[in-house]
């Protein structure tokens, strides 16, 4: 993560002084000139390290100000004078403060003691901000017994060491952010940040200063400095998800990091050299978005240098065994429940299945079953219908079964209103795949055919994870 430094001394020589310093070292620095309200402002910027006269911070120590060197929102503070009698001295570090400096310390001296804090100061921050995940992912998660991932994979190995910019395409579910997460704990980026940000979950005005940062008093309500997701992404990687859903004008602002690698806070006047690895994901077609003018051409060609289509789970079906058996073990540990194995006749009938919502879909399906499962192994009655291969009867022609194997097992093994349900819920998600692919994902016209309005049609598309993007026609690779 990028730095940040305020600067809040009145004397010029020694201002100058730290500022050369800082010059050679990885951080941004702020100047604060003047004297009144020194101390508030210094706080508003926002910064990781405050370095301020010691009569500023003992003003402010005496109007009760509490300085807590615990608290992210608080930088660490440095007081700096050249009168510092040792009780002055520690009675600013017991109130708070991280040292005092004095001003006319030779060079080296300062030099030394000044990086020593920037250093502190970033183990603090990586530790309390960039909490790493748990179980990291691992590019081994993706080993695969199917020839079309094994050809991906060997893209995938070629470029995990380089800095290049990824754009990570393929359908909902196929696990483009855990492939994300896998190559960058597997480049030489891997002890720098993880910074994922989702250009979908955020209204316009919040993603430009969660990307890129605002200053205090840019808008209305920014009544502190931010800094954006690149600034923490600083040494490491930023993964852009949903990048279709990014706004034109934040593309264009986009575009300007990957060419320059310098971004602007929101309210900013200078720009500031970020390093950081560009990986952006999109399940929708961005070749379309391009042709209709959602998606700035220029911005595609720049990000689409290296495109990884990582291939629907229907397209390496041999993966779908070893990844079921994986989340039984994983769901036995997270919640608890005796369920060891999975039956083959089950296991047929998830490899027959074509997952639309890909490997999230078979990851839910494997933890309902193993609700639901009253023994210690998964059969096809603990599936849900939909998955188990059973069709909905043509017509009204139902005839009354004399005998229970007539139905499937599975039926009577469940209470009817869970049945229903269940049953009501395939039926509807299988209805509405099959209508939307008909109107090639048009939600206006599907809605009316269904005989529902296009707002509880697009409810239940989200229920039943099922996007209209993935129902467009696709463009062939030559066109
Ligand atoms: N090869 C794999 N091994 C184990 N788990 C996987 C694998 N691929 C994906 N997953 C899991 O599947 C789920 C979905 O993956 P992820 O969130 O990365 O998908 P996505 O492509 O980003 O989906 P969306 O487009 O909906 O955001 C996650 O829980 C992820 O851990
Ligand atoms: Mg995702």
């Amino acid at each position: 993560m990028l730095l940040r430094v305020i600067l809040a001394i009145n004397d010029n020589v020694t201002r100058k002084r730290i500022r050369q310093i800082l010059r050679n070292t990885d951080v941004s620095v702020d100047v604060l000139k003047g004297r009144k309200d020194v101390w508030a402002r210094a706080l508003t910027k926002g910064g990781d390290v405050l370095l301020i006269d010691q009569d500023a911070v003992e003003d402010a120590i005496q109007r009760g100000v509490e300085i807590d060197p615990s608290l992210l929102t608080m930088p660490a503070v440095v007081a700096i004078s050249d009168y510092q009698p040792p009780a002055k001295q520690a009675e600013l570090i017991a109130s708070g403060c991280e040292g005092t400096l004095h001003a006319d310390l030779p060079e080296q001296t300062l030099r030394e003691a000044l990086l020593a804090i920037l250093e502190k100061r970033q183990a603090f921050v990586d530790a309390s901000v960039l909490r790493r995940p748990m179980a990291t992912p691992q590019l081994s998660d993706f080993v695969s017994e199917s020839p079309t991932m094994q050809a991906f994979m060997d893209t995938v190995l070629r470029v995990v060491q380089s800095s290049t910019s990824l754009l990570i395409l393929g359908e909902t579910g196929t696990g483009k952010e855990r492939l994300a997460r896998a190559i960058h704990a597997e480049s030489p980026r891997a002890e720098g940040p993880f910074v994922a940000v989702n250009c979908g979950a955020l209204p316009e005005s919040l993603l430009e200063s969660e990307l890129f940062g605002h200053e205090e008093g840019a808008f209305t309500g920014a009544t502190r400095a931010r800094r954006g997701s690149f600034e923490l992404a600083h040494g490491g990687t930023i993964f852009l998800d949903e990048i279709g859903d990014m706004p034109l004008h934040l593309q264009v602002k986009l575009l300007r990091v990957l060419q320059e690698y310098e971004v602007q806070r929101v309210g900013g006047e200078q720009p500031f050299a970020v390093d950081v690895r560009i990986m952006a994901a999109s399940n929708r077609d961005l070749a379309r978005q391009v042709e209709e003018k959602q998606f700035r051409q220029d911005l595609y060609y720049r990000l689409s240098v290296v495109t990884l289509e990582v291939p629907p789970l229907r397209e390496r079906k041999e993966d779908i065994p070893a990844l079921a058996g994986s989340y039984i073990g994983f769901h036995q540990m997270r919640i608890g429940c005796e369920v060891y194995d999975i039956d083959a006749k089950a296991v047929e009938a998830l490899v027959q299945y074509a997952w639309p919502g890909n490997v999230r879909e078979l990851i839910n399906v494997i933890e309902r079953a193993m609700l639901l499962c009253r023994t210690d192994t998964i059969t096809l009655a603990d599936l849900p219908v939909g998955i188990q291969g059973f069709v909905p009867p043509q017509g009204g022609g139902i005839s009354i079964p004399r005998d229970p194997a007539q139905v499937p097992s599975a039926w009577l093994a469940r209470p009817l209103r869970e049945l229903r349900d269940s049953m009501l819920a395939d039926l509807e998600r299988v209805y509405l795949a099959a209508m939307l692919c008909e109107t090639n994902g048009k939600i206006d016209r599907t809605a009316e055919r269904a005989g529902i309005d296009p707002r509880s049609l697009f409810d239940k598309m989200k229920q039943y994870g099922l996007a209209k993007e993935d129902f467009r026609p696709k463009k062939s690779k030559g066109d």
